[in-house]
């Protein structure tokens, strides 16, 4: 008989913590709407107490969408609580998360406590939740370092309190799948009134172990799994619902069935990575640009004369569609308009032609015009609410000769010019934009992605730029590298300088 496995994402919660990956309620309201259309069953919409953006998020989020649980994170704290159940008001399904650490590394030095004074702590965060919802998700921080006994005891607890849905998260992405899997039938086993509670896997992807140890977890009796798209998230990320969601599709032996639908993963992992400035590694399984491309000789024959000698999964059922129409310069409003459904993107009818006149500058420079190219087009001005921007760069470089770059920053209304020289063209242009701007500054991580192939591709760069023991995000694309360059580096800028 088939058995539910529940699909919580928490995309805009865990994955939204990553420094450069925040949007905004109307970004996430957009996400939202795509993981409701992709069909999850919970959606982590934020941490109402954290800030007011995410509680306004949570807000917004519960009005946008219908059928998924919206789900608001808090500490064992009563005043998170209230807020997050405020947040909730409006969610047709709302669920508390509440929770606390309970291995002794958590218990001794981050609480400074000891084991019952902490279980006692969780049967009260479930029972004052319980007073503004039904269901009451528990999680047990660092579950995956938790001494099992103990474990267990919390887990009988917080079920007796009125738990619903227990989480185990492997915070520090520790566990080995035989482990992890051995924890969670270890409580299926032995805890009293399991029956009355769902467990739920949380794995992190420290050791690159998160989809193995979140399958472990399902094929040894959890009912919910906690996944973000494209597996972003704090460090190595969390566990990726596409993985999960065709490894139970894959393996239908398992009798696991999940509401995804698999055709909508395509558009939504698009979604998230343009947003969310985070780009997806081209090897990344099920949605990485190399995920079906078959090069090698042998692999392409055996491809071309039937499919599953190499495929295990066919491209469409994730909704990888070979048959896109290539946009160009010739293309038309309405060949752009159908490519951006298949993406998941609806825009007003101004919007839509604001988007076509970008979309036919960037045409005249480049020759075809591929998904993440439309992505980027519809994503946010980055520049709208800059202070500093710039207004003109020029540079030379060369075999034999020195890079000069001068260039023209405006900033605030007022116009400064500078010209510099470096060991290349980004250095030479970094160097002359330190020259109008005297803070102390430095890259600490510089990557350059072109999107596709061919010289006249857009190359996106994302940058961090420390400042004051603080490291702050920058990123932009263009067709000119140097150029985007320097406008991620502007990007960084913008958010220490006011
Ligand atoms: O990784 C973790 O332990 C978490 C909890 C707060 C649920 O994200
Ligand atoms: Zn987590």
């Amino acid at each position: 008989m088939a058995d539910k496995l529940f699909i919580f994402d928490t995309t805009l919660r865990d994955g939204e913590q990553v420094p450069g990956c925040q949007l905004n309620t109307l970004e996430k309201i957009q996400v939202a709407r795509a993981l409701e259309e992709l069909g999850v069953d919970v959606i982590e919409a934020g941490f109402p107490i954290s800030s007011p953006g995410d509680f306004k998020s949570v807000i917004e989020i519960s009005k946008a969408v219908t059928w998924p649980t919206i789900c608001a994170l808090t500490r064992a704290v009563e005043k998170d609580i209230d807020v997050a159940a405020e947040a909730l008001k409006y969610a047709k399904r709302g669920r508390i998360h509440t929770g606390i650490g309970t291995s002794d590394y958590h218990i001794k030095h981050k609480f400074n406590s000891n084991r019952d004074d902490i279980l006692a702590r969780a049967i009260a965060c479930v029972k004052y939740a319980k007073r503004y919802v039904e269901d009451v998700e528990f999680y047990a921080e660092d579950a995956g370092r938790t001494d099992n006994a103990y474990l267990a005891r919390v887990v009988e607890a917080v079920i007796k309190a009125g738990a619903t849905v227990i989480n185990i998260p492997d915070t520090t992405g520790y566990c080995l799948p035989d482990e992890y899997g051995a924890k969670i039938k270890y409580l299926m086993e032995n805890v009293n009134g399991i029956d009355k509670a769902i467990l739920s896997t949380h794995c992190h992807n420290d050791l690159g172990m998160a989809t193995a140890n979140t399958i472990s977890g399902v094929l040894n009796g959890a009912r919910q799994v906690e996944v973000t798209m494209n597996g972003i998230g704090e460090r190595a990320g969390n566990t990726a619902l596409e993985e999960v969601a065709m490894i139970f599709q894959s393996h239908k032996e398992t009798g696991i069935i999940t509401n995804i639908n698999s055709k909508k993963i395509y558009s939504c992992s698009r979604m998230v990575s343009s947003l969310m400035n985070m780009p997806i590694q081209p090897n990344k399984a099920i949605v990485g640009r190399n995920a079906f491309a078959h090069s090698s000789g042998i692999h392409q024959d055996g491809v071309l004369k039937n499919r599953e000698s190499y495929e295990i999964i066919d491209p469409k059922d994730v909704g990888i569609d070979d048959n896109a129409i290539v946009l160009t310069a010739r293309s038309g409003r309405a060949a752009l308009k159908h490519r951006l459904s298949i993406l998941g993107v609806e825009l007003t009818q101004e919007k839509l032609d604001e988007t076509y006149d970008a979309f036919l500058k960037l045409a005249d420079k480049k020759k075809d015009i591929n998904d993440d190219d439309v992505l980027l087009l519809v994503g946010k001005d980055r520049t709208e609410t800059h202070r500093i921007k710039l207004e003109y760069l020029q540079v030379t470089s060369g075999v034999g000769v020195q890079a000069v770059a001068s260039l023209c920053l405006n900033i605030a209304g007022e116009k400064f010019e500078a010209a510099a020289s470096g060991n290349g063209p980004v250095d030479a242009a970094i160097k002359a934009v330190k020259t109008i701007i005297h803070r102390s500054m430095s890259i600490q991580e510089f990557l350059i992605q072109a999107i596709d192939k061919g010289s006249d591709d857009m190359g996106k760069v994302h940058m961090q730029v420390e400042h004051e023991g603080v490291t702050y995000y920058g990123f932009s694309a263009n067709t000119d590298i140097i150029a985007a360059s320097v406008e991620a580096f502007i990007d960084a800028i913008n958010k220490f300088v006011n």
